[in-house]
């Protein structure tokens, strides 16, 4: 028996267990305000036995959102984010926020203005534009940071999660990728990190103590050219110095190694069925045309992200740590808490089933039934997150589509020795 039922403090919190709902963007925020859907969602989550459950991809400030659906965090949302919190509470389970910026992930359209990013550029995906960001910006989206901590006290919430992973602004900042700058933010590890410093200073003048502060990283950015283990390591080490209470590990960069975050297989035919095609028919054509080869496959195996994260287990030991990636079973969940991480967290499988951990704790032999098909991902850039077993609006052609992803993925892992 692993410790993975039993309670954890983490900064100024404890929680019952030690599982917690991955921050998994439920495009449910229409008007990028709360919704009964979200509510409903993640009651239903903390019903389903989990220690806490994380509202995804909250933008600290306009220029932040990159999709439509997408929560941003404002003085008149409050009252609404109370009523979720409160619910969450009720259920026995704590309730945490990831605050962000995407940076370069947007459009006019959606964030108000030309996108922000580290440095200038063209952003194949939206496609756009990109200014980079001069220093009155980055002083204002800093602030954007601690004015959102503040506001998540406000409504509630046990702990906020900075995402400074998957290639979003932190995330933009820290990769010599994206950060091309030649000022005391470019260059140097030390420089390119000074835009994460100055937000950590402002979390953590607004946060620190009254709520757990988590941030999500990444351990590598999945592709050459990206940040690799050691310069990652070393910024682990920068967010402990900054006061971070926890990291979450994981990796990735959504605009050129996605499937790095969460592998298998880009859900092209998915994304362009719920596209619209009066407005973004442009898209629609581009990734059908080319989606796969812009988003390779990375193949899928259960705890996908262990080895690198053992990794940061040994460089940060009095670090609480948070593992995430492929948790599809009871016995994937033990192999972690015995690895020695404080917590993890799922995606999918919650995503899958609500009770996935409740089950798991009745059944130590308990698995996922999800088949990493990522249907829920290409939905959820258009309509609210679902899995395809649920999904009411689901057509034959979709079903047989996802039907074959099943079959092809589990192949590939069998010839690779994956399953
Ligand atoms: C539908 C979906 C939406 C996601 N949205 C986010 C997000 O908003 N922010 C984030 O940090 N990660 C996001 N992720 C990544 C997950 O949080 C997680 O890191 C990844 O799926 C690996 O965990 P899993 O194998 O348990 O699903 C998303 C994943 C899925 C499947």
């Amino acid at each position: 028996m692993s410790n993975l039922f039993t309670p954890v403090k983490i900064g100024p919190i404890e929680l019952r267990n030690r599982t917690v709902r991955s921050a998994a963007f439920e495009g449910m925020c229409e008007n990028n305000s709360p919704s009964q859907s979200l509510f409903d969602y993640h009651t239903a989550v903390a019903r389903g036995g989990i220690g806490m459950t994380t509202v995804a991809y909250a933008a600290v400030c306009r220029s932040g959102l990159s999709f439509e659906r997408q929560l941003w965090m404002r003085e008149e949302i409050v009252p609404e984010l109370k009523r979720l919190t409160d619910a969450i509470h009720r259920e026995g389970a704590r309730a945490s926020i990831q605050l962000g910026h995407c940076g370069n992930m947007s459009h006019r359209r959606i964030c108000g203005c030309r996108p922000l990013g580290a440095s200038s550029g063209f952003n194949l995906y939206s496609p756009t534009f990109v200014h980079g960001m001069t220093v009155k910006e980055i002083d204002e989206v800093v602030e954007a940071y601690g004015k959102a901590v503040e506001l998540s006290i406000k409504a509630g919430f046990d702990a906020v999660e900075i995402h400074a992973g998957h290639g979003y602004l932190i995330s933009q900042f820290l990769s010599p990728y994206t950060n091309r700058r030649k000022d005391e933010y470019g260059g140097s590890l030390e420089n390119r990190m000074r835009f994460m410093r100055r937000c950590m200073k402002a979390v953590t003048d607004a946060g620190k103590g009254k709520v757990a502060i988590f941030v999500k990283m990444n351990t590598r950015d999945g592709f050459r050219g990206g940040m690799e283990i050691d310069e990652s390591i070393e910024v682990a080490r920068e967010l402990q110095r900054c006061g971070a209470d926890a990291l979450v590990l994981s990796g990735g960069f959504v605009s050129r190694a996605p499937m790095y975050v969460m592998r298998g297989q880009f859900p092209v035919r998915t994304i362009t069925h719920y596209m619209p095609m009066k407005t973004q028919w442009w898209l629609k054509l581009g990734v059908l045309l080319g989606g796969k080869i812009v988003c390779p496959t990375v193949p899928f195996r259960h705890l996908f992200f262990l080895e690198d994260s053992m990794k940061f287990r040994k460089a940060l030991p009095d670090m609480p740590l948070v593992y995430v990636g492929g948790v599809l079973s009871r016995a994937d969940a033990d192999k972690v808490m015995d690895s020695g991480f404080e917590l993890l967290q799922m995606g999918r499988a919650v995503l899958e089933d609500t009770d996935f951990v409740n089950k798991m704790k009745a059944d130590e032999n308990h698995c996922s039934g999800c088949e990493h098909t990522n249907f829920c991902v290409g939905r959820m850039y258009t309509l609210e997150m679902c899995c395809h077993k649920v999904c009411k609006d689901i057509t034959p052609a979709l079903k047989r589509n996802v039907e074959r992803t099943i079959r092809s993925n589990d192949r590939m892992e069998r010839k690779l020795g994956y399953k």
